[in-house]
């Protein structure tokens, strides 16, 4: 399948996988080549089974298979996908497979071993290790994986398990590079605890320390990452690094299910020191989870793509009725900077502007003021757009609750998918996305909540955001706060209206909207 046959609810820019189940990216890294390299959570063997009446449909995808129960996560795989520029992918043969049918390959995370620290690559500086959890019904252990050409097949390390701990709630292990050795950040679930464990050859690994009971509990800790990030100051780069732990919760996220939670803070390659006890949630909406960083890139860039949904609803979303299940999120650029009085704040925004995959810019670079103007878009067939505004306030220009920017994305049957920002008022700072109005799912679901809102201190400077059939993310000021939602309308969201009231005289905003698509095999 790719993504230019037509359906509802099938993304362009957005990963998703070609049919079947998907959940947590894993393995992220980049290639010497610069191949970005995305595994994933994946179940298709429930398509092959004859009690769902499916047929084999891993090869050739067929219309028999879309039934929703098959896409549901169950005996989990690793399926992969690769991308010269993290928007146009290509599928790969499945890369991990389990033993048997009562297992299960979880998330984990993959390494380029170029200096044969692990002695298993003499003669090559491109070989992979896949580090992973081995699920059984009685214990979760961590496993290693070889691949000598370069992360397209892999073989099961004959040492296997390098870590197990007795438990079945242990999981997850992302391997970074420090210094002079490896480092494992892995979750003990159901402890609040993450675990950090060290390695000179990715065989034999040495607790080092725990970072634990800290933020938002939710009722597990899962996925999590242990990163550099560049750090901002006034919208650029100051050349400085700090490091990030990054946990996902589910269930029990504040706003329902899953959601990541990050602390900043320093690491001496041992422990993990937060700067400060608060617990800072990295999206304001509620499909961003397990989220990972790639192996690979230069550390001025941190770059990351998580799973665009939520473990509440995302077995029973009607992209079933399509054959598949759950789309990734933008990839992303991340960095820390600090905010007015509330502290830091990690911002993200689309790797390199998703100038990639930009197509024809629709119309709108004037001058907006109080304005409303609608775009009809029915003939860009990838129904993916993005948008931008930069906002310019004039000084001391008044500003009160009807000072707003609204958008609305609309289709025939009634749908309609809204976003906004409010400038002045109690509400001042405020950015919000509405999904109760797309009326292809949601209205009897209690869980899939239908409005997000998020406020910053500083009134912003820039609004962007992207739509691609039944996803939407929001970026605001560059970033520093964003909303990530999916949705799903009843007909393809055709027409955008941008409205602009109650700005003062002298305001100006530039309204910018593109077209995407990207073409995938
Ligand atoms: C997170 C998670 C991981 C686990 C995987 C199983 O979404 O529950 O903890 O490894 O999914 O698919």
């Amino acid at each position: 399948i790719t993504n230019t046959t037509f359906s509802l609810n099938r993304p362009s820019v957005h990963f998703t996988p070609s049919h079947g189940w998907m959940n947590d990216p894993n393995g992220l890294f980049v290639d010497k080549n610069g191949t970005w390299h995305l595994y994933y959570q994946c179940e298709w063997t429930r398509l092959t089974a004859a009690a769902n009446g499916c047929i084999d449909c891993t090869v050739t995808p067929n219309a028999d298979c879309r039934q929703p129960d098959c896409a549901v996560a169950g005996n989990q795989h690793w399926g992969h996908a690769t991308s010269p520029d993290l928007y146009t992918w290509t599928n790969q043969p499945i890369a991990l497979f389990p033993p048997n049918s009562t297992s299960g390959v979880f998330s984990g995370s993959a390494v380029i071993d170029a200096n044969n620290t692990s002695g298993f690559f003499p003669d090559q500086d491109d070989g992979v290790v896949a580090i992973y959890t081995l699920n059984t019904p009685t214990l979760q252990v961590q496993e290693l994986a070889l691949s000598y050409d370069g992360g397209y097949t892999f073989t099961p390390y004959e040492g296997n398990p390098v870590l197990d701990v007795g438990s079945n709630q242990f999981r997850d292990p992302k391997v970074v590079w420090y210094e002079d050795h490896w480092v494992m950040v892995i979750a003990y679930s159901t402890e609040f605890t993450i675990g950090i464990f060290t390695s000179n050859d990715l065989k034999t690994w040495e607790h080092a320390s725990n970072f634990t009971d800290m933020g938002l509990l939710g009722l597990q800790y899962e996925c999590p990452n242990l990163i550099q990030v560049p750090v901002w100051e006034n919208g650029t780069a100051t050349g400085d690094l700090a490091w990030i732990m990054l946990i996902s919760i589910n269930p029990g996220a504040p706003l329902g299910g899953s959601i990541s939670e990050y602390f900043p803070g320093t690491f001496d390659g041992y422990t993990f020191t937060p700067y400060d006890g608060a617990a800072r949630i990295s999206d304001f909406a509620k499909d961003n989870y397990a989220e990972q960083y790639f192996f690979g890139t230069d550390p001025s860039e941190a770059i990351s793509i998580a799973w665009a949904s939520n473990w509440q609803y995302t077995n029973v979303v009607p992209t079933g009725d399509e054959g598949w299940r759950s789309a990734m999120s933008l990839p992303r650029y991340n960095y820390l900077t600090k905010v007015e009085r509330t502290g830091w704040e990690m911002g993200s925004l689309p790797y390199k502007q998703l100038d990639a995959v930009k197509g024809r810019q629709f119309s709108y670079d004037q001058d907006f003021g109080n304005n409303s103007v609608t775009i009809d878009y029915s003939n860009v067939t990838s129904g993916a757009m993005y948008f931008s505004a930069n906002i310019t306030l004039p000084e001391g220009g008044v500003l009160d609750a009807t000072s707003t920017l609204n958008l609305t994305f609309s289709s025939s049957a009634g749908d309609r998918l809204r976003a906004g920002y409010i400038f002045g008022g109690s509400n001042a700072g405020v950015g919000w996305i509405d999904r109760r109005y797309t009326l292809g799912y949601g209205e009897d679901d209690p869980l899939f909540t239908d409005r997000f809102s998020v406020a910053g201190v500083a009134l912003a400077k820039r609004i962007e955001g992207v739509i691609d059939r039944s996803i939407f993310e929001m970026f605001i000021d560059d970033g520093a706060f964003s909303g990530t939602s999916v949705f799903f309308p009843q007909e393809p969201l055709n027409n955008l209206t941008v409205q602009t009231g109650g700005m003062p005289e002298g305001s100006r905003i530039e309204i910018a909207v593109w077209e995407l698509d990207s073409a995938w095999q």
